[in-house]
C-alpha cells in the first residue's frame, strides 16, 4: 500500500503533485526547462507564466527559468500572435490565426523552432494564451507526449459564467459548502488569496465571467453598485481580471427607491433612467471592464417593471441603455412565475410561465440584453423536460442557466455528477430551424445568428477547505466550465480528465471513480421523485423526501396523486396546454401518452398506477423497483469507494467516504417513504413482495 500524505482537496484539479513516472518527469523537466515570453507582458500573461511555473515545479521538482530570450535549450514560448515572439508566430498559419476566436489558442510542438526546439502556446489575445497554458498543463497532467502537440481551440460560447448566490452576511442561498468567501458580516473580505485561487480554478476550467452576489438582492447588497462598496468590488474585479474574468453584479430593480431617494423605479421614468445611467458611470469609473448587471425581477417577490404596468423588455432595456455606452450587458432572468398559486386551481401551470411571459417579447430587447433561461421549465429538478423557450425565442440573445449547486440533487451530501444531465439538455433538438437545432446551438447564439450567448450556472463553492463540501462535486464545477467551452465533450471525457488531474490515479482507480460519477445521476433519480414528476422534497430547505411537502402549497409544484393515479396533465387536449409550447415533433410526442418517454411521463400525463410503461412495467411497479434498486446502488457507490482505500490519499478518501455513507443511509429513507406512500395510496402490492411499511 502506498504512503499518502493526507490532502484536503483545496488545490482541486490544479494539484501539481510530483509525477510518479520518473522518465516522464525528466522529459518534462528538460523540455520545459525554460519559459520564454516577450518583454513587458500583460498581467494575464504573467499569471499564465506563474501558473505554468508552479505546475512544472510541482510535477517535475524543478522550477523552469523564465526569461524573454532563449538560452539555447528547449523552451516553452508563451504569447500572442504578432506579440513579438517568433516561436509563437510560427505556431500557426495566417488562416488558422484568422479563424481563432478572441479567446482561442494554438499549442504546437516545433521541433526546429528557436534552435533546440520548443513548444509554442500562442493565443489570439493574452486571454487565449492563458487558456492555452491551462490546456497545456492539463496535457502534462495526462502524460502527453511533448513532441506531438498540435491543438487548436476556440470556445463555443462567448459568455461562460458562474452566478454566486452569496449574501453579504456570509450566507449562501442554496450553498452546501460552507460560507461565502467574498463576504462576512455585511462586509467584503479583505483576504484576496482564496479569491485569487478561485480565479485560477475558473480560468483553468475555461470560465470568463462571474457575478458575485445573490440574484435575490437584499438591503446591503443593493449598495454594492455605490461608492460605499465599489472600491472593494474593484479589488475583487482586479483579481479576476488577471485571469480573464469579468465581474458582474446582481442588482435590485427597486434600487432607485431604496438607495436613490426617488419615489419610483418605473423604467420609463426619466429620473429613474438618469439614476441608473449615473450609477453605471460610477461603476465604470472604478471598474472599466465591468461586465454588467444580472437581474431577477418580478419573480418570487423581487421588485420589477410589473409594478408600473411595464413589461420585462421595458425593464431590461432601461438598464441596457445605462450600460451600453460602457460596453456592459444586462442578463435578465426568465425565472418568472406566479408563486402565489392556489393549489385548487388546475388551470394555472407554472411550467408554462417563462414561455408565456417572454415569447411575446421576442425581438423587443436591446442588443446588449441576454435572457437567462433555466434548463427546465420548473426549477432544477433531477429530471425535467427542456425549457421550450430554447427554440421559442428566435430574435433575442439567450443564455442557458444550469445549477451546479445541488439544491434538488442531494445538496452535495449525495453524489450526483450532473454533466450527463446537462448533456441531455444541450443535445435536445428544439427543431426551431429544422433538425439539428440543439439547445447548445441556440444558447451559443449560433442557431439564430445572435451576437451574444453562452452558459451560466449557479455556483457550488463556499469556504469549505475543499471548496465544494463533497470532494467529488468538484467534478460538476469543472465539468460545467469544460462544457461551456466545448459542449461536444462527452460526460465521460470530462469525468476522466477531472479524475486524472485531481487524483493522478492509476487506470483501475480512474475506472472506478469514472463509473461512480457516470452512474450517479441516474442512481439519484431512481430513489427520489419518479418519472419526471419532481419535487416530493421537504419544503424550504429541499433536502430529503416529503411526498406531499409541496402538494397543497402556493408554489405551483404538484403531483396530484390519489388512490387511482399520479402525474400532471400538461397536454393540449385535456390539460394545461404546455405541450403546445414545443415545436414539432416534440409537441406531438409529449402530447401522446403512447410516445411520451417514460422518464418524463408523469411530467406530462396523469395516469393510473397500472399504466404500462414502455419498459413493460406498470407505473407502480416501476416506482417500487426503482426505489429498491436505487437504494442498493447508492450502497454500491460506497462499496466502490471503499475498494479505493489506499489508492486515494487518506484525507480525501475519508471525506468522500463519510458523505457516501450518509447517502447510502438517506437513500433508504427516500426508498421507504416513497414506496410506503404509494403503496398506501394505491393499495397495490409489490410483485416481488419486498418490505414496504
Ligand atoms: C429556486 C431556489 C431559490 C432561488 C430561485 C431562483 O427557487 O429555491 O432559492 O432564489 O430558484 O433561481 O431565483
Amino acid at each position: 500500500m502506498k504512503e499518502w500524505q493526507a490532502e484536503t482537496g483545496y488545490e482541486c484539479w490544479l494539484r501539481y503533485a510530483r509525477l510518479e513516472d520518473g522518465k516522464l518527469r525528466d522529459t518534462y523537466a528538460s523540455v520545459c526547462g525554460e519559459i520564454v515570453t516577450a518583454a513587458g507582458q500583460s498581467e494575464v500573461i504573467r499569471a499564465a507564466v506563474e501558473e505554468l511555473t508552479a505546475a512544472l515545479e510541482g510535477m517535475t521538482g524543478t522550477a523552469p527559468l523564465v526569461s524573454s530570450e532563449t538560452s539555447g535549450r528547449r523552451f516553452v514560448a508563451i504569447g500572442t500572435f504578432g506579440g513579438g515572439l517568433g516561436a509563437v508566430d510560427a505556431a500557426a498559419d495566417p488562416q488558422t490565426v484568422e479563424s481563432l476566436g478572441e479567446e482561442g489558442y494554438v499549442i504546437r510542438s516545433l521541433p526546429d523552432g528557436g534552435g533546440a526546439g520548443c513548444i509554442a502556446i500562442a493565443g489570439k489575445t493574452d486571454r487565449g494564451a492563458l487558456y492555452g497554458v491551462f490546456h497545456f498543463i492539463r496535457l502534462l497532467q495526462q502524460g502527453a507526449d511533448p513532441d506531438k502537440l498540435a491543438v487548436t481551440e476556440s470556445p463555443k460560447n462567448g459568455l461562460r459564467m458562474i452566478n454566486h448566490w452569496d449574501n453579504m452576511d456570509g450566507s449562501i442561498e442554496r450553498g452546501y459548502a460552507g460560507r461565502s468567501f467574498f463576504y462576512r458580516d455585511n462586509e467584503m473580505t479583505e483576504d484576496l488569496t482564496r479569491i485569487r485561487d478561485y480565479a485560477r480554478l475558473l480560468a483553468s476550467a475555461g470560465l470568463n465571467a462571474v457575478s458575485i452576489n445573490n440574484v435575490n438582492v437584499h438591503q446591503h447588497e443593493t449598495l454594492l453598485v455605490t461608492g460605499a462598496y465599489l472600491p472593494k468590488v474593484k479589488q475583487i474585479a482586479d483579481v479576476f481580471r488577471a485571469y480573464g474574468i469579468r465581474l458582474f453584479l446582481s442588482v435590485n430593480f427597486a434600487a432607485p427607491i431604496q438607495i436613490g431617494g426617488l419615489d419610483s423605479a418605473d423604467p420609463l421614468d426619466p429620473d429613474v433612467k438618469k439614476w441608473w445611467r449615473e450609477t453605471a458611470s460610477g461603476i465604470y469609473r472604478c471598474i472599466p471592464d465591468f461586465g454588467g448587471f444580472l437581474v431577477k425581477a418580478d419573480s418570487e417577490f423581487r421588485p420589477g417593471p410589473f409594478t408600473y404596468g411595464r413589461d420585462h423588455a421595458d425593464g431590461a432595456n432601461m438598464l441596457a441603455e445605462a450600460l451600453e455606452p460602457h460596453g456592459g450587458i444586462v442578463i435578465w432572468r426568465c425565472f418568472v412565475y406566479n408563486c402565489l398559486q392556489d393549489w385548487r386551481d388546475r388551470s394555472t401551470d407554472r411550467a408554462r410561465a417563462a414561455y408565456d411571459h417572454f415569447k411575446p417579447l421576442d425581438g423587443k430587447f436591446m442588443p446588449n440584453v441576454i435572457l437567462q433561461i433555466k434548463n427546465g421549465p420548473m426549477d432544477f429538478q433531477v429530471r425535467e423536460p427542456v425549457s421550450p423557450l430554447f427554440g421559442g425565442l428566435m430574435e433575442t440573445n439567450q443564455v442557458l442557466e444550469l445549477q451546479i449547486t445541488q439544491e434538488y440533487t442531494g445538496q452535495q451530501k449525495h453524489l450526483c455528477y450532473l454533466v450527463p444531465q446537462w448533456k441531455e439538455v444541450l443535445d435536445f433538438d428544439t427543431h426551431a430551424r429544422g433538425e439539428g437545432s440543439t439547445v447548445a446551438e441556440a444558447a451559443s447564439g449560433a442557431l439564430f445568428n445572435r451576437p451574444l450567448g453562452g452558459f451560466a450556472a449557479v455556483s457550488n463553492v463556499g469556504d469549505d477547505e475543499n471548496w465544494t463540501g463533497h470532494l467529488l462535486a468538484q467534478a460538476n464545477f469543472y465539468g460545467f466550465g469544460r462544457l461551456a467551452w466545448n459542449p461536444s465533450l462527452t460526460s465521460e471525457e470530462i469525468a476522466r480528465e477531472w479524475i486524472c488531474m485531481t487524483f493522478a490515479a492509476d487506470k483501475e482507480t480512474e475506472d472506478v471513480i469514472a463509473g461512480m460519477l457516470l452512474r450517479s445521476w441516474s442512481i439519484y433519480e431512481s430513489y427520489t421523485a419518479p418519472l419526471g414528476v419532481g419535487w416530493m422534497v421537504n419544503p424550504n430547505h429541499h433536502y430529503g423526501p416529503n411526498v406531499d411537502g409541496y402538494e397543497y402549497s402556493k408554489w405551483g409544484t404538484y403531483h396530484f396523486s390519489d388512490c387511482r393515479g399520479i402525474g400532471v396533465d400538461r397536454t393540449a387536449a385535456t390539460g394545461t396546454g404546455y405541450t403546445a409550447q414545443y415545436h414539432e415533433p416534440h409537441a406531438g410526442f409529449y402530447e401522446s401518452l403512447a410516445e411520451c418517454p417514460d422518464e418524463l411521463l408523469l411530467f406530462f400525463h396523469h395516469v393510473p398506477y397500472t399504466h404500462v410503461l414502455k419498459s413493460g412495467k406498470t407505473v407502480i411497479q416501476h416506482i417500487y423497483d426503482a426505489h429498491f434498486e436505487g437504494a442498493e446502488e447508492a450502497a454500491g457507490l460506497l462499496a466502490a469507494w471503499d475498494s479505493l482505500r489506499g489508492k486515494v490519499d487518506e484525507g480525501r478518501h475519508a471525506g468522500v467516504r463519510e458523505r457516501l455513507a450518509e447517502q447510502a443511509e438517506h437513500a433508504k429513507e427516500w426508498r421507504d417513504i416513497i414506496n410506503t406512500y404509494f403503496w398506501r395510496k394505491s393499495g397495490i402490492e409489490d410483485v416481488s413482495g419486498r418490505t414496504i411499511y
